[in-house]
């Protein structure tokens, strides 16, 4: 199975693929943790990308798909793979659609994640993560079940991404309108696009999503 969980910064993708990917053995292939740790490691990709994305910009679509095209031919996406926050232009969804037609493949299902602007502000804001094992959290929406320890790994160290400020956002938001809005048209057009209510709970989204994903199998 082949899935892209398509949405604007905020809209749940990470933690929907996260969920998924563990229910459904399959891989987890998000282009922003792959470019956060070639930040941390210091690689060429990471010095390059790291202005960029400090200003909420994206990188450019040469890297991105390189990384991707690199990623899925790695045995443990034989599978399948769960797409989150690639492709974000046009152009990269066409490089995809080129890797997967040489080798006989599409993508099975396209899932859009529809949430308000205001909301969306609201859950980047509010967003952190376990610094050991990367188990995402919200002030508000999720919360450890024991204060300040994180429910997987129990590490008592937590971390929040440099680009989830008021400012950066207005930034990643237009460039979501921008460049990667259009694929919501494009998929359409390709029969494979599937809508759901990014607005709901964190649970119910993942009924409907896994709902989607059952229809498809
Ligand atoms: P990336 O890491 O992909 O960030 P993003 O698209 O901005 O998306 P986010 O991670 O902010 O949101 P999300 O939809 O995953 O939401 P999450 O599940 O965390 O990209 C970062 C940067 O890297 C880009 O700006 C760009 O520079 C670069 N980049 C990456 N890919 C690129 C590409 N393909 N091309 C070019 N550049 C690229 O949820 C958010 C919060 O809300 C969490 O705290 C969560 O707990 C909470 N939450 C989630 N769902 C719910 C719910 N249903 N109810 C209540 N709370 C919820």
């Amino acid at each position: 199975m082949k899935l892209i969980l398509l949405g604007p910064p905020g809209a749940g993708k990470g933690t929907q693929a996260q969920q998924l990917a563990k229910k459904r053995g399959l891989v987890q292939l998000s282009t922003g943790e792959m470019l956060r740790a070639a930040v941390k490691a210091g690689t060429e990709i990471g010095l390059k990308a790291k202005a960029l994305m400090d200003k909420g910009e994206l990188v450019s679509d040469d890297v991105v798909v390189g990384i991707i095209a690199e990623r899925i031919q790695q045995p443990d996406c034989k599978s399948g793979f769960i797409l989150d926050g690639f492709p974000r232009t046009l152009q990269q969804a066409a490089a995809l659609d080129k890797m997967l037609e040489a080798k006989g493949e599409r993508m099975d299902a396209v899932i859009e994640l529809k949430v308000d602007y205001n909301r969306l502000v609201e859950r980047i804001v509010g967003r952190y993560a376990c610094a050991k094992c990367g188990e995402g959290y919200h002030d508000r929406f999720k919360r450890p079940k024991v204060r300040g320890v994180c429910d997987v790994c129990g590490s008592t160290e937590f971390t929040r991404r440099a680009d989830d400020n008021a400012e950066t956002v207005t930034t990643r938001m237009i460039a979501y309108y921008r460049e990667t809005s259009p694929l919501i048209g494009y998929y359409f057009c390709r029969g494979n696009l599937h809508a759901v209510d990014g607005m709901a709970p964190i649970e119910e989204v993942g009924a409907a999503i896994e709902g989607i994903v059952d229809s498809l199998a």
